[in-house]
């Protein structure tokens, strides 16, 4: 039998995983092992943390450790988030390890040995202060394309675009701020052009079940004409490139990263592991749409120079992206919901996690979780829907049978209740298509419920005691039907259900169940466990944490208090310069002196004051991000800069009118912008 190799997208250790990965990645690939699994298919599911590259090295910069020090921590926190939620992995490893740094090197070793690289001099931009050749992330300018002034050497994230160092207009050093020099290095290329004509325009062509999302913008890349890529870079940070004349240089982590699928696999199957990566093996990629050219161009190109029967990529099923509260997830400005803390903070919520994310799993294009809809889905899906009819049945069953369940007396065809409600979702998830498979489990339970509602059986029990046995055993099948279906969604809950039914459901029988041909049935007088609600409702109170959980981020950056979660973004204090602007623009900011009446700190909120000032005849509440940097007694009495006419908004259940107005300097200190004189509160400033 053909064996499928599974792998979840590498995640960087350089900060916990969010919703959007979640979303995106990791729940859509763990139903899809978990589905293949129980077909009685051979499956591996590889994933574990992506440990070199230069965000990791921003990162501990940032927070004045070692690299090691932060994938160690991050290692760690991501992979026991895993473990919660039930991702079942086959193995979560690292590319830090040893294995992997060996596999990398012979890697690149073997195709350099077959002269499958370019060797290439070229100028790299080099910072004379910090005296080392500057990654791509390390620089910045502006975008050739947009013009946002804060490109990244590799990317503009503002237009999306991908850009080279050279590129940039403006270009800076964000180590030490300075402008770079240009110095020759010689590097090892990947020459794509050709491997293009070779390979890649044939590969991907050929692949026509890929989704549109994937192959459409494979084809793109193609047709702009693919150049020659560095596999080796100037960086002190990752695996040294195993050849002579390379020191100080590593392999690219683009280079690497996707090869520790492959020693992930070495590591769990030391035997066996090339039966894994070689043959009639179906090698699948679940990733985020940002990492398909790595995984659909240069992935597979690197796996053909390397021959030897390795297998290219089958199926790379990668999604969109997914919003959160209207805004794009960003982990610079904190803005996510991090798995780690949900766990934390909704307990025993798996699930639901899993079930909301799925429903609106970004699969054609972008999503959007809010936590509005998140309690919604919850509270009348899982909790009125799903769970309601779950506990309808087993509660009458004790009631009225004292838990054993009657003699099958139905005559439902169960045939096709298979080709109604089983196999459609089995060949959905086949197709990738997570969403649509979980809204058909929701459709077996809706089914339930509608007879329930129809059938009546606690009326029916009156008048009609073998009518009303009848529809209550075969509630309890769809129920355990219900339950099997949903192992691969909702694996908490289906052995929760499992358990109260008190059934057990053998390999064979679930292989069967999923290959859509058995519908699964009781034994007469079955006997079912201890009852208990399933999901309980999502609380508003609980919604509302969760919010000023957010709030608090957008409070956090609005009011320029020190960023709360450095990330690969964060590099330099120094405020950049922003895009011209005309008189207009300017002219629409009411700017007053106020003087500052009172000011305490806000209950339970470490950053935030509550200020009133006094601007002319009027007072305002303002609330502003400063607790760190003032007390209360700093404050009072002094004049400062206010802008009036900002809309207002809710900070802490507090209305904050507007915003003061601070300088920050280099070091993130902050300073009170005031009046060279004592003057008037209510001066207008233009
Ligand atoms: N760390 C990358 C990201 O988060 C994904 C790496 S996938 C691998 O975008 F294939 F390179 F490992
Ligand atoms: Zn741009």
């Amino acid at each position: 039998m053909s064996k499928i190799t599974i792998t979840a997208a590498l995640p960087y250790a350089n900060g916990p995983v969010h919703i959007g990965h979640l979303a995106g990645v990791y729940i859509p690939a763990d139903i899809y092992a978990r589905f293949t699994r129980l077909l009685g298919k051979e499956v591996l599911f590889i994933c574990g943390s992506d440990e070199h590259g230069v965000p990791i090295t921003l990162r501990a910069k940032k927070e004045g450790v070692t690299p090691q020090d932060v994938v160690d921590r991050y290692n760690k926190i991501i992979g026991d988030s895993f473990r919660d939620l039930g991702i079942s992995f086959d193995i979560y490893s690292r590319t830090s390890n040893k294995t992997h740094h060996d596999l990398a090197q012979d890697f690149f070793k073997n195709l350099y040995n077959k002269k499958a690289f370019r060797e290439i001099s070229s100028e790299q931009y080099y910072d004379e202060q910090a005296q080392q050749f500057l990654a791509d992330r390390y620089i910045t300018g502006t975008c050739p394309k947009c013009s946002n002034e804060n490109a990244y050497g590799d990317q503009c994230e503002k237009c999306g675009s991908t850009l080279s160092p050279s590129e940039l207009i403006n270009p800076k050093s964000a180590l030490s701020g300075s402008i770079p020099v240009l110095k020759e290095t010689k590097n090892w290329y990947l020459p794509l052009d050709e491997i293009q004509k070779d390979f890649l325009n044939d590969y991907i062509n050929n692949n026509t079940h890929w989704k549109s999302n994937v192959s459409g913008q494979c084809k793109s890349w193609l047709n702009d004409g693919l150049r020659e890529r560095a596999m080796t870079r100037d960086l002190d940070w990752g695996i040294p490139v195993p050849v002579e004349g390379a020191d100080g240089k590593v392999l690219y982590v683009w280079f690497e990263a996707p090869i520790g699928y492959i020693s992930a696999t070495k590591e769990l199957r030391p035997d066996d592991w090339e039966q894994w990566w070689t043959g009639d093996t179906r090698l699948v990629h679940f990733i985020g749409k940002d990492n398909i050219v790595f995984h659909c161009i240069i992935f597979p190109a690197m796996l053909h120079l390397r021959g030897d029967g390795y297998v290219v990529p089958t199926d790379v099923p990668a999604n969109e992206f997914l919003n959160l509260e209207g805004q794009k997830i960003s982990t610079s400005r904190n803005w996510a919901v991090w798995l780690n803390e949900y766990l934390v903070d909704l307990p025993n919520k798996q699930d639901e996690l899993r079930y909301v994310l799925t429903s609106i799993a970004p699969e054609t294009k972008d999503s959007e979780f809010t936590w509005k809809d998140y309690q919604t889905r919850v509270n009348s899906e899982l909790v009125g829907i799903y769970g309601n009819f779950a506990n309808r049945v087993l509660v009458l069953m004790n009631k009225f049978y004292n838990g054993a369940i009657p003699a099958k007396t139905h005559n439902f065809n169960t045939t096709e209740l298979c080709n109604t409600y089983i196999a459609p979702i089995a060949k959905l998830i086949s197709e990738y298509k997570f969403r649509d498979a979980q809204f058909g489990l929701m459709e077996l339970a809706r089914f339930g419920n509608k007879y329930l509602a129809e059938q009546e059986p606690w009326k029916l029990i009156k008048t009609d005691e073998a009518a009303a046995a009848s529809v209550l055993q075969f509630a309890s099948e769809i129920l355990l039907n219900l339950a099997v279906l949903s192992e691969v969604f909702l694996p908490n809950t289906s052995q929760n259900l499992l358990n109260q039914l008190n059934i057990q459901i053998s390999e064979d029988e679930k292989r069967a169940f999923w290959e859509g041909t058995k519908w699964l049935d009781i034994p007469a007088n079955h006997n079912i466990g201890e009852v208990s609600l399933l999901f309980q409702k999502i609380e508003d109170d609980v919604i509302e944490m969760q919010m000023n959980k957010l709030q608090q981020s957008l409070v956090d950056n609005l009011a320029s208090a020190a960023p709360v979660a450095p990330s690969k973004t964060d590099v330099t204090q120094v405020a950049e310069p922003k895009a011209e602007i005309q008189y207009d623009d300017f002219a629409k900011l009411d700017l007053r002196v106020a003087k500052v009446l009172t000011c305490e700190k806000v209950e339970k909120a470490d950053k935030l004051l509550k200020l009133t000032l006094e601007v002319g005849t009027e007072t305002r509440t303002v609330v502003s991000g400063i607790a760190l940097h003032f007390t209360p007694e700093e404050v009072i009495g002094k004049s400062v800069l206010y802008l009036a006419n900002l809309a207002p908004r809710k900070m802490r259940g507090i209305e904050s009118q507007g915003m003061i107005l601070m300088a920050e300097n280099s070091d993130g200190k902050l300073y009170f912008m005031q009046p060279s004189a004592n003057i008037d509160s209510g001066s207008g400033v233009s």
